[in-house]
């Protein structure tokens, strides 16, 4: 395979059977029963981003239509694009109509994004998922199950996508980076790995801009592709500062600010991030946890992000001097 810029290897990698998806052990095994008694109930997917929802559902209609027939089969519909439950209704309908194609007992119609619909909404789209049982199984795929009504829920097997494990993402990206033969190293998958927080499809687009971009894949030019703060530079602020060193954390602060362009609440988050790596004792960490959820809740209200993070880091100047 040569190296190819031209298409989203979001796509281009994404697996096309159960079996090459990564993680969900659990989720695979019950999908697997669903294609070898060729039989579905309406199903529930949710969790968040980028963790194989679609790539999931995708792979299940084509392990049960064949690659085939799965276009005829299939219709796939986005919550928050097709405006309005009038518009989803009218192409469910068309799609139903007609009966599944290939000898299939049903046909598929997977509803993206479905926790953008209101409830009154969702009410329509619950009748509607009745009226097209016998022809077709609703699949419904959204972030937060909690905002999906509870006649729906309870009708639905539910299935819960957790983060992917950074084994598994490691393992997707080495993949990657050896079809591309592009160069990288351990630290620059790890910095990729960091970033993305178990969202696979993040992680595969920042490999996918370094490597655009001629680099090989190393820490610091994934950092410079995306504009990312290096980690490191966060953690040697708050360590200035617990070694009570004021002026030197409010000069790390102000670079981070200043040359990375972070707002108030990207570096409390960041901040959030480093804490629990920090060589601090735990009773001091809940108390810098407490400190910091202050400051991003006034930040949040409108405080100036500068101000609240030097009281932060003035704060921990404080903390320095207490003996435990
Ligand atoms: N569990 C997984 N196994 C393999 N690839 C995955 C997995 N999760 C995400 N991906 C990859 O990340 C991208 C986004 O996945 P997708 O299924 O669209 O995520 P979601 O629908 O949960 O937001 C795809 O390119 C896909 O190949
Ligand atoms: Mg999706």
């Amino acid at each position: 395979m040569t190296t190819s810029y031209d298409v989203m290897w979001t796509e281009k990698y994404r697996p096309k059977v159960l079996d090459n998806l990564k993680g969900h052990k659990d989720i695979i095994v019950r999908f697997k029963g669903f294609v070898q008694r060729n039989n579905l109930p309406h199903l529930l997917l949710a969790g968040p981003p980028g963790t194989g929802k679609t790539t999931a559902l995708l792979a299940l209609a084509n392990d049960l239509f064949g690659r085939n027939n799965v276009i005829r089969n299939l219709l796939e519909l986005n919550a928050s694009n097709d405006r309005g439950i009038d518009t989803i209704r009218t192409k469910v309908k068309e799609f139903a109509r007609t009966s599944p194609f290939g000898g299939a007992p049903f046909k598929i119609i997977c509803l993206d994004e479905a926790d953008s619909l209101t409830t009154a909404a969702q009410h329509a789209l619950r009748r509607t998922m009745e009226r097209y049982v016998r022809t077709s199984r609703f699949v419904l795929i959204c972030n937060y199950s909690s905002k999906i009504i509870e006649p729906i829920q309870s009708r639905c097997a539910i299935f819960r996508f957790k983060p992917l494990k950074e084994k598994d993402m490691s393992d997707f990206l080495h993949h990657i980076c050896n079809s591309e033969t592009i160069a990288y190293d351990k630290e620059g998958i790890d910095t990729i790995l960091y970033i993305s927080e178990g969202d696979l499809r993040k992680a595969i687009n920042i490999l996918q801009a370094t490597a655009a971009s001629g680099k090989s894949i190393e820490k610091t030019t994934i950092l410079r592709t995306i504009g990312h703060a290096d980690p490191e530079k966060t953690r040697n602020m708050l360590n200035y500062a617990l070694n009570g060193d004021f002026y030197t954390a409010r000069d790390a602060l102000q670079h981070l600010i200043l040359e990375y362009g972070l707002s108030g609440s990207d570096v409390a988050y960041q901040i959030y991030r480093e804490l629990p790596i920090l060589s601090i004792s735990d009773t001091k960490k809940l108390k810098i946890m407490e400190y910091l959820a202050e400051v991003d809740f006034r930040i949040s209200e409108g405080a100036s992000g500068n101000i609240q993070l030097t009281a932060f880091l003035a704060k921990l100047v404080n903390e320095s001097t207490i003996k435990e």
